[in-house]
């Protein structure tokens, strides 16, 4: 986050922060780094950021979208992303959901199950619509992250079981007002060794050699998102390393000729450009610690409390003082009443004093979005600067 401090002093607290410079630049190195591949498209995971400005500075762009959701569905073209260029992901979309995308046109349908297929096919059939579907098969390829945001394994419940992907393919090519356009992967979220994606890549390559068996050829791949961002250098790495990972596809996917490939991309986008802005209210002298006690806490940030995540801290009141250089340990703590609401243990800051700004760093994605009302908490305030 490069703002500039001083335009933080003022600002209510508990607050999201946003950098729009940063995130412009983010686009523009995704899209640097695409430039020579027309049929690559990145899709942006909404349930990463919803905040309707950021969506349409997304838009404006010309990304596509990834949604989980009817909501998101109706975010989404309110921001101006074509319906065209929506996938709508989920293991249980609902009826009223799905007549929502049918409504809209949307690009794709990734479905889950046979049985989801089979009510889309209804569904569209109802209201004469055609289904473009591309199947979310379940890699079975283990990644390497927190067991609550792996989703490629057999046991997780996501996607059809690659054995029964070909009978899966034969019965949408079947069923009334659907077009089977492709197939669809996800292996996880804040994903850092690209051997991960490499290992989708070869999965996905077994998988092409036997549609090519039975003569069946799709036209689009989606590999889902996935890329990580460091939570620990946010200003050392402000922007992720898009070009080793889209090099990743292009050395090891093996697409056919004519072949769309889909990126859905969320936390890669927007995680750096977010910051938690929060006010320290009281500093907790005990025999055993010290606590700062802050304004904010998991109703506006879980990620530590449900991922065990560690968000960078940096106290701005406490580099303005001068105050820089004297270190101190505190364990860092939300108001919920909840023992889980712990930002940080032992973790070293300046001299911190009540009324001190703090920062919880590289909460662009799943901060706001998963923020919630506990306590009857009024949601926080967004400032996109
Ligand atoms: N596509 C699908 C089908 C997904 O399920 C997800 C994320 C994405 C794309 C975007 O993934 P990304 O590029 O952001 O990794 N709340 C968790 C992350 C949950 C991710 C869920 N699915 C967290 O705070 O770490």
């Amino acid at each position: 986050m490069r703002i500039d401090t001083t335009q933080l002093a003022g600002l209510p607290t508990p607050a999201y922060v946003y950098d729009k410079a940063l995130l412009s630049e983010t686009l523009a190195a995704i899209k640097a780094e695409i430039r020579d591949n027309a049929n690559y498209h990145v899709h942006y995971a909404i349930k990463a950021n919803d905040n309707p400005d950021i969506l349409a500075a997304i838009a404006r762009e010309g990304f596509g979208a990834d949604c989980v959701s009817g909501g998101e569905i109706s975010a989404a073209l309110a921001a101006g992303f074509p319906a065209s260029e929506i996938a709508y992901a989920g293991v249980g979309k609902a009826d009223w959901e799905i007549r929502l995308a049918l409504d809209a046109g949307i690009g794709m349908f990734n479905v889950e199950s046979r049985e989801e297929l089979e009510v889309i096919s209804q569904l569209a059939t109802e209201t004469q619509t055609e289904a473009r579907v591309s199947l979310r098969i379940n890699p079975d390829v283990k990644a390497d992250t927190h067991a609550h945001i792996t989703t490629g394994r057999a046991e997780n419940k996501f996607g059809i079981a690659y054995e029964e992907m070909i009978p899966t393919i034969r019965l949408a090519c079947q069923l009334p007002n659907i077009t089977c356009v492709g197939l669809h992967f996800h292996i996880g979220s804040q994903l850092l060794d690209m051997r991960d994606f490499e290992n989708l890549c070869l999965r996905i390559n077994e998988l092409q050699d036997l549609l090519d068996e039975q003569s069946i050829c799709l036209g689009n791949i989606d590999v889902g998102g996935g890329l990580g961002v460091s939570y620990t250098d946010p200003d050392g790495q402000p922007i992720p390393d898009f070009a080793s990972y889209f090099a990743t596809f292009r050395n090891h996917l093996r697409l056919r000729p004519g072949q769309q490939l889909h990126f859905e991309l969320g936390r890669a986008v927007v995680a750096q450009m977010g910051s938690l802005l929060t006010r320290v209210l009281y500093v907790k002298h005990t025999a055993a610690k010290d606590f700062v006690i802050l304004d904010a806490g998991m109703t506006e940030l879980i990620r530590p409390a449900l991922y065990g995540a560690l968000h960078k801290i940096d106290n701005i009141s406490a580099a303005e003082r001068g105050d820089a250089d004297q270190r101190h340990s505190y364990d860092v703590v939300g108001p919920i009443c909840e023992s889980s609401d712990v930002f940080a243990r032992d973790y070293i800051l300046p001299r911190t004093e009540r009324g001190d700004l703090l920062m919880l760093r590289s909460a662009g994605a799943y901060g706001q979005t998963m923020a919630s009302t506990y306590n009857h908490r009024p949601l926080p305030h967004t400032f996109i600067l």
